[in-house]
C-alpha cells in the first residue's frame, strides 16, 4: 500500500469526495467523548462551514479530522485513501492545511520565517513557493522580516493561512479566521479563501460569524453537543428561520414574515 502522507500532489477522484468521515469519535481524555459518531462528506469545490454554540466540538471536529487528539476512533478518507491512522504532521503532509483556532503562527518569528517553516518539506522550490503564496497575501509583502507579534489581527490570520498553504493543500480547514477581526478585515479574508478555493482547493471552516460564513459556503453543518444536529445547503441555512434563531443571532423580528420562527411552545 502507498503511504498517503508521501504524496500532497494526489488530486480526488472523480468519484471520491476529497474528503469523508465515517463515525468520527473523538476526546482528549480516555473514556470522556467529545465528539460522537459524525460522518461528513466535502468535495473539492466545496466550502463548507461547521457552526454552533461555544463547547460544541466544532475545534474538537476538526482536529480529530487531522488525528491531532490522542483517542480518535472512526474512518477518515482523504482523496479515496484511507488516512484513519495518519498523526496531524502526516495529514499535513497528505496533503490537508490546517489553521488551528489559537497560537497558528510563530509570533516569535518573522514573515518569512513563518512561511519557512511552513514549506519544510519542500526542496529546491521553497522560495518559489513563497513568491505563490505572498502573491496571495500582497499585505505580508511589504514587511518581509516583521515578527508575527507585531502585526495586525487580520495580518496575522492571513500568514496563519498563507503558512498553511506552502505545502500546495488540497484541502485547508480553517479554524475560525476571522475572529476578533474588523468587518474589512473579515471580507478581506472570506475573498481570499474564496479566491484560494476557486483556484481548487477544498475549505472546510470553523466559524462564529456564522451569517457571514454561510454567505461564502456552499453548505453548513451545525455541531450541538458533540454531535452532528443540521447539515443543509448553506442557503437553506441562512433562509431557515430557526437556524437564524438558535445560532445566528437573528432576532424575532425578521423583515421577512416567512422566516419569523415560531415562538417558544408554538408548532
Ligand atoms: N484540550 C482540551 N482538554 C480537555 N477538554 C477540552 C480541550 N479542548 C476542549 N475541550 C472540551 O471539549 C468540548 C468541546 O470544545 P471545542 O473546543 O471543540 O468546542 P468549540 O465548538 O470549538 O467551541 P468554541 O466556539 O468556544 O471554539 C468543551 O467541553 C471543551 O471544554
Ligand atoms: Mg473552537
Amino acid at each position: 500500500m502507498t503511504d498517503p502522507s508521501s504524496n500532497n500532489a494526489q488530486p480526488a477522484q472523480a468519484s471520491e469526495p476529497l474528503v469523508r468521515i465515517r463515525g468520527l469519535t473523538a476526546g482528549y481524555v480516555s473514556g470522556i467523548d467529545i465528539i460522537h459518531d459524525i460522518d461528513l462528506e466535502l468535495t473539492a469545490d466545496e466550502i463548507v462551514t461547521i457552526i454552533g454554540p461555544n463547547g460544541a466540538g466544532k475545534s474538537t471536529l476538526m482536529k480529530g479530522l487531522m488525528g491531532a487528539l490522542p483517542y480518535v476512533t472512526g474512518e477518515r478518507y482523504l482523496a479515496g485513501q484511507n488516512v484513519s491512522d495518519l498523526d496531524a504532521p502526516r495529514m499535513v503532509a497528505a496533503g490537508v492545511g490546517y489553521v488551528p483556532q489559537r497560537e497558528n503562527v510563530f509570533a516569535s518569528l518573522s514573515i518569512r520565517e513563518n512561511l519557512e517553516m511552513g514549506g519544510y518539506r519542500r526542496r529546491g522550490d521553497l522560495e518559489q513557493r513563497i513568491e505563490e503564496v505572498l502573491d496571495m497575501f500582497p499585505a505580508l509583502r511589504e514587511r518581509p522580516r516583521e515578527r508575527a507579534s507585531r502585526l495586525s489581527g487580520g495580518q496575522r490570520q492571513m500568514l496563519a493561512i498563507a503558512r498553511a498553504l506552502m505545502l500546495d493543500p488540497q484541502l485547508l480547514c480553517l479554524d475560525e479566521p476571522t475572529a476578533s477581526l474588523s468587518p474589512a478585515a473579515r471580507v478581506e479574508i472570506f475573498e481570499r479563501v474564496s479566491g484560494i478555493h476557486a483556484a481548487g482547493v477544498g475549505v472546510l471552516l470553523v466559524e462564529q460569524n456564522a451569517t457571514e460564513a454561510l454567505g461564502w459556503s456552499d453548505r453548513g453543518v451545525v455541531m450541538v453537543n458533540g454531535e452532528k444536529a443540521l447539515e443543509t445547503s448553506a442557503e437553506e441555512m441562512l433562509a431557515s428561520g430557526d437556524v437564524g434563531r438558535l445560532f445566528l443571532g437573528r432576532g424575532e423580528n425578521t423583515d421577512d414574515p416567512d422566516q419569523t420562527p415560531a415562538a417558544p411552545g408554538e408548532a
